[in-house]
């Protein structure tokens, strides 16, 4: 389905927590973007962050965000769980989606959105946001373009101290906690990015006393020998980089994987290649910058986060949940 924007495209974001304030309040600047309604489980808390954030309407149900009529693109901020369902609402009526990360939290969930969005001819895209940012499209140019030789490997770690609270949805087993949904997305991304779809995925891992999976690592493995290397915890801060090893050299994302800002190019035998990209604000407008212009041009998904890519992450993610033992189903649709 081709649509015709207007210079201005009509933004609505589902949710009204931490992140969904940070992006509305980090893609501002842009000039062809307005956040022209938010959903919520109720009234009060949309129009608390319809006032906040200079929204203009403001819906008690998710079910009204979904019916309004007036809206270009859909943004899902909700907990993971809750990505699957309102995304098939949206998606159903005909409405243009852009889905935090993790996408779903479950393979089957997350081939049902897409196979909807593909009959639909609907746009739809995972908010991977690093692969926009300036840091991680030079490193894609210059991999692309041989700089390294041909990858062979992947490093990449994320960890991040959270305290433990049960109710909080980045431990909570009923919104989809742990470490391998909200963090371990970036590292798999990151190494499907450069390495493309594995073959095999192992992984071993701890858990918090609720069965949430606190620090997870796994090796993948492709049939032709290249491999990766990821970790991703909770549990404490530490080194967040992303590594590529080919066979000419190294290129390494830094200070962290999913919003890089420095790149260093090792090429063998030479000095170390040092580049400072940093993001605009904290680095949520270069997607949306992607979004729109895939609407103009009446793409149904990105070239660069393409639709198979995000189901090859998902794999990826539910056979390192299984690896560990930690079951996630999607919420119900409402
Ligand atoms: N890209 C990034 O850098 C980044 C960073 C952080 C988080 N995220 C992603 O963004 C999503 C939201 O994370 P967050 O940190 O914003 O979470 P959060 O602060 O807990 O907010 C989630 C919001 O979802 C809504 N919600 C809908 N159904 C819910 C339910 N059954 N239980 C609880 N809340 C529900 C709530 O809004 P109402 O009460 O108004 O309905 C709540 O405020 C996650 O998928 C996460 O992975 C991305």
């Amino acid at each position: 389905m081709s649509a015709t924007y207007p210079p201005t495209i009509r933004w609505a974001v589902a949710g009204t927590g931490r992140m969904a304030a940070k992006f509305v309040q980090d893609v501002r600047h842009l000039e062809d973007v307005e956040f022209v309604a938010v959903g919520s489980r109720s009234l009060a808390s949309a129009q608390a962050f319809a006032e906040a954030h200079g929204v203009a309407r403001a819906h008690g149900s998710y079910a009204d965000l979904v019916a309004d009529d007036a809206i270009d693109v859909l943004y899902i901020a909700t907990p993971h769980p809750q990505h699957y369902g309102l995304a098939l609402a949206a998606i159903e009526r005909g409405v243009a989606v852009l889905v935090e990360k993790p996408f779903t939290v479950s393979l089957a969930g997350a081939e049902e959105v897409v196979a909807l969005a593909r009959t639909k001819g609907v746009f739809l895209m995972e908010a991977m946001w690093s692969r926009f940012l300036p840091a991680f499209v030079r490193a894609r140019e210059l991999v692309l373009g041989g700089a390294i030789g041909h990858p062979q490997a992947v490093q990449a770690s994320f960890c991040a101290f959270r305290a433990y609270d049960e109710a909080d949805r980045l431990f909570n087993l009923e919104l989809g906690g742990g470490t391998t949904l909200d963090l371990g997305v970036y590292v798999a991304s990151f190494a499907q990015h450069f390495l493309g779809r594995p073959d095999e995925v192992h992984a071993a891992g701890t858990t918090f006393p609720n069965g949430a999976d606190a620090t997870v690592s796994a090796l993948l493995r492709w049939r032709d020998g290249r491999s990766a290397t990821l970790t991703s915890t909770l549990q404490a801060g530490g080194p967040n980089r992303g590594l590529v090893i080919g066979t000419a050299g190294t290129l390494e994302v830094t200070p962290t994987v999913h919003r890089p800002a420095t790149i260093t190019l090792t090429r063998a035998g030479q000095e170390p290649v040092v580049e400072e990209l940093a993001p605009t604000g904290h680095g949520y407008s270069h997607q949306v910058e992607e979004v729109n212009r895939c609407l103009r041009a009446g793409l149904t998904e990105s070239p660069v986060v393409p639709l198979e890519d995000t189901l090859a992450v998902q794999w990826v993610l539910e056979e390192m949940l299984r690896e560990v033992g930690r079951d996630v189903v999607e919420a119900p649709r409402g």
